[in-house]
C-alpha cells in the first residue's frame, strides 16, 4: 500500500514515515521544505534501509500535485503540511488561513480527481480551547483562541462536509496533544530555527548552552505546583498512532476524531526537573509572567483511540526527555 505524506520532512511527518516504512508501506513525501530540510529524506532511508520517493512541491500547487497523483498509484494520504506556530498565527493570520486552508482544499480536489478517498489529517488539541474539565474527550465543545487553531478547526469542518457530500470518503482527524522527544537513532527530531516557542525545544537549547536560561511562564496557575500542565506524548508513539489510523481508514468509511495523548499531565517544573535528572545536565530557569493565551492544564482521555484504533502511548516522560536531548547532542 502506497501512502502519500504531505509535510513528511517535518518533525511528526518524518517520524511517521519511519513507522510507515517499517510497517511495510511504500512512502511518497511531498514537502516544500519551508520549515524542514531535504536531508531528512536520507535520514529516514538510513534508519529504515528503505527507499522513499520525495517531491519538493507546495501542496497548494494543483498542477504539480496532480502530476504526482498521475505518476504514483496513491492509496491513502496523511496530511501534515501546514504552518503551526501559534504566536506567528496571531501576527500573520491571513498567511495562516491562506496556506493551511488552500493546501488542504487543493489536496482534497486532487485526491477526488484521482478517486483517492482515504485521509488522515493532522489536527490538534488546540481545537478544544480552554477545557471546562479534564480529561478531554472528543465530544467536548470545540472553540479556538488563535488563528492556527482556527485553521485546524475549519479544516475539520470542511472534511466533515466533504464526507457528508460523498460517503465514499474515509477520514481520521488526529488531535495531537504535546509531541516531544525524537527517534532513538538521534538522526531525526525537533530542532526549530531561531528561538523556539515550545517548551521542550527551548529546554534543549538551554541545556546545550545555545540559550542562557529558560523562562517559566507563570507559577500561579491552580495546578500541582503552579506551573502549566500539559499532556506530553513521545513523537514515536504519536507516529504509531498514524499507522493505526491508516489501517482504520483503509478498512472503514466515515469520519471521526481521536485524541492522541498519554492521558497524563505533567507540569513545566516536572518536565524541567525530569530533563535535568535523566540527562544529568543543568537547565537554569526563572519564573516570569504568564504567557498570554496559555491555559492552566490540558490532558487527554485516550479511551476512544485505544478502543477504536487499538492504539495506546507506551513511552514515558523519562524517555521523551532523554531522546529529545540525544537528538541535539547527536546533531551539534
Ligand atoms: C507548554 C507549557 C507554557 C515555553 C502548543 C500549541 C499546540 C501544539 C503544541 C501544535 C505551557 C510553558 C513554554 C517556554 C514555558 N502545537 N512554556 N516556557 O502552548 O501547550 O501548545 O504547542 O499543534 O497547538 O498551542 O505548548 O510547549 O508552547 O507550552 O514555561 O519557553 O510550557 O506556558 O505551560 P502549548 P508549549
Amino acid at each position: 500500500m502506497k501512502v502519500l505524506v504531505t509535510g513528511g520532512c517535518g518533525f511528526i511527518g518524518s517520524h511517521t514515515c519511519v513507522e510507515l516504512l517499517e510497517g511495510g508501506y511504500e512512502v511518497v513525501i511531498v514537502d516544500n521544505l519551508s520549515n524542514s530540510k531535504k536531508d531528512v529524506v536520507n535520514k529516514i532511508e538510513t534508519i529504515t534501509n528503505k527507499k522513499v520517493k520525495f517531491y519538493e512541491v507546495n501542496v497548494c500547487d494543483f498542477k504539480e500535485l496532480d502530476k504526482i497523483f498521475e505518476t504514483e498509484q496513491i492509496d491513502a494520504v496523511i496530511h501534515f503540511a501546514g504552518y503551526k506556530a501559534v504566536g506567528e498565527s496571531v501576527s500573520k493570520p491571513i498567511m495562516y488561513y491562506r496556506n493551511n486552508l488552500d493546501s488542504t482544499l487543493t489536496l482534497i480536489e486532487v485526491m477526488s480527481k484521482h478517486n483517492v478517498k482515504r485521509l488522515v489529517f493532522s489536527s490538534s488539541a488546540t481545537v478544544y480551547g480552554d477545557p471546562e474539565k479534564l480529561p478531554i474527550t472528543e465530544d467536548f465543545p470545540l472553540h479556538t483562541t488563535n488563528p492556527y487553531g482556527t485553521t485546524k478547526l475549519m479544516i475539520e469542518m470542511i472534511l466533515r462536509d466533504l464526507y457528508k457530500s460523498d460517503n465514499e470518503w474515509s477520514i481520521a482527524l488526529l488531535r495531537y496533544f504535546n509531541p516531544i522527544g525524537a527517534h532513538k537513532s538521534g538522526l531525526i527530531g525537533e530542532n526549530p530555527n531561531g528561538i523556539p516557542n515550545n517548551l521542550m525545544p527551548y529546554i534543549v537549547k538551554v541545556a546545550n548552552k545555545e540559550l542562557p536560561q529558560l523562562s517559566i511562564f507563570g507559577n500561579d496557575y491552580v495546578t500541582k505546583d503552579g506551573t502549566g500542565v500539559r499532556d506530553y506524548i513521545h513523537v514515536v508513539d504519536l507516529a504509531k498512532g498514524h499507522i493505526k489510523a491508516i489501517e482504520k481508514v483503509s478498512k472503514d468509511r466515515g469520519i471521526d476524531a481521536y485524541n492522541l495523548g498519554t492521558g497524563k499531565g505533567y507540569s513545566v517544573l516536572e518536565i524541567v526537573n525530569t530533563f535535568m535528572k535523566v540527562n544529568n545536565v543543568d537547565v537554569p530557569y526563572k519564573i516570569v509572567e504568564r504567557r498570554p493565551g496559555d491555559i492552566a492544564a490540558c490532558y487527554a482521555s485516550t479511551e476512544k483511540a485505544n478502543k477504536i484504533l487499538g492504539w495506546k502511548a507506551e513511552l514515558e516522560i523519562d524517555e521523551m526527555c532523554k531522546d529529545a536531548y540525544n537528538y541535539v547532542i547527536n546533531n551539534k
